[in-house]
């Protein structure tokens, strides 16, 4: 067991990550334990036991405001105080809607994340953006409160479905780009816990210097900006994981980086992710959606470019530029 500890900027804001081997040992002792219906299908008996357990269905579907009101609503039933214990054990979807009540309840109580799913432990754990959809958009509202523990168990990944391991996968590759090669070696080995590990390191680090994501967190966007085109596109018929690391090939020839492009898209082959394009999505398509990313600002969009391994960097492109380069590659 190891135990890493991430120090935020606000002194009250620092996050523990513990790794366990078992389910059995996760050692967490809730007063109040929200669950996602899979992990409890699958995992229940070695599940912590507490006297006030809400289940979930995970899912984009459970980050909405109902949702949020039943928390609260159970947390009243529990007379959860101030010095009380959420324990959210989960995928990134129950664990942002249930770490959004922690957050409100008693303007904060303290939280404790298990992720459940590969993607949730390389990184929707760690960072403290928690939030709900609102009309169908994603994550309209949130807080940005850090769990103060994390455990991970990659034990859960036992039952993870391949499609969700792959959208793990590619979020994990995205965070190898970022901030450490390593990780490829370990995916390719199937070193989860390794993996986890190397993710949070880069993860922490980069969120500890910019909580409010106004600079370096920005760098975690790699892929994301023609990923969203392409999920929205295809009305989400392609996964987030697949559209982000499809979006990763296009952004390095973007700039000329073919060489970079042909390698991590190798890479991504072997651990079973698809970076090829369909032909469905065209360069209007991309444009359209382009407009609703979140980095756009009045003089264009911020795009996350990789020129190598561990070697990312911001590049403001104005409109006319973006649709040039973009159109090389949609030729
Ligand atoms: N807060 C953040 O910083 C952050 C970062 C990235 C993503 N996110 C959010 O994370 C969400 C996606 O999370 P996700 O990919 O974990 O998806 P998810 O939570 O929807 O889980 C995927 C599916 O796997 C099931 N599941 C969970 N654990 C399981 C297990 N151990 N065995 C079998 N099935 C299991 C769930 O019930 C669900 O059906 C999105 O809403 C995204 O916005 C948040």
């Amino acid at each position: 067991m190891s135990s890493t500890k991430f120090t935020f900027p606000r002194p009250d804001a620092f996050t523990d990550v513990r790794m366990v081997k078992c389910v059995a040992d996760l050692d967490v002792s809730p007063d109040l334990l929200i669950l996602d219906a899979e992990v409890e299908k699958n995992h229940g008996e070695a599940l912590p036991v507490c006297s006030n357990v809400v289940i979930l269905q995970g899912g984009e579907a459970a980050k909405t405001l109902s949702t949020l009101e039943k928390l609260l609503f159970e947390m009243s039933r529990a007379e959860l105080r101030k010095d009380s214990r959420v324990v959210v054990i989960g995928g990134g979807t129950v664990c942002d809607i249930g770490a959004f009540a922690a957050s409100t309840w008693k303007r904060g109580v303290h939280l404790t994340l298990v992720p459940s799913t590969l993607l949730c432990m390389v990184d929707a754990s760690l960072g403290g953006k928690t939030a709900v959809n609102i009309r169908g958009k994603k994550n309209q509202a949130g807080t940005v409160y850090p769990a103060s523990e994390i455990v991970i168990c990659t034990a859960f990944l036992d039952s993870l479905p391949p499609s969700e391991m792959m959208n793990g996968l590619a979020e994990a590759l995205k965070t190898a780009v970022i901030g450490d090669r390593r990780i490829v070696d370990y995916l390719l080995k199937k070193d989860y816990t390794r993996a986890v590990e190397a993710c949070l390191t880069v993860k922490g680090r980069i969120v500890a210097a910019d909580i409010e994501e106004t600079g370096e967190r920005r760098l975690l966007n790699l892929g994301h900006t023609i990923g969203h085109c392409i999920e929205a596109a295809t009305k989400l018929e392609i996964s987030h994981g697949a559209a982000v690391a499809m979006g990763i090939p296009i952004v390095a020839e973007m700039l000329g980086n073919h060489a970079f492009a042909e390698e991590f898209s190798g890479i991504a082959a072997k651990l079973g992710i698809e970076t090829e394009i369909p032909d469905m999505i065209t360069l209007e398509s991309i444009l359209e959606h382009l407009e609703s990313d979140k980095k756009t600002t009045a003089m264009g969009r911020i795009w996350i470019i990789p020129d190598g391994w561990e070697n990312c960097r911001q590049l403001l492109l104005d409109r006319a530029s973006e649709k040039d380069l973009l159109e090389k590659i949609w030729q």
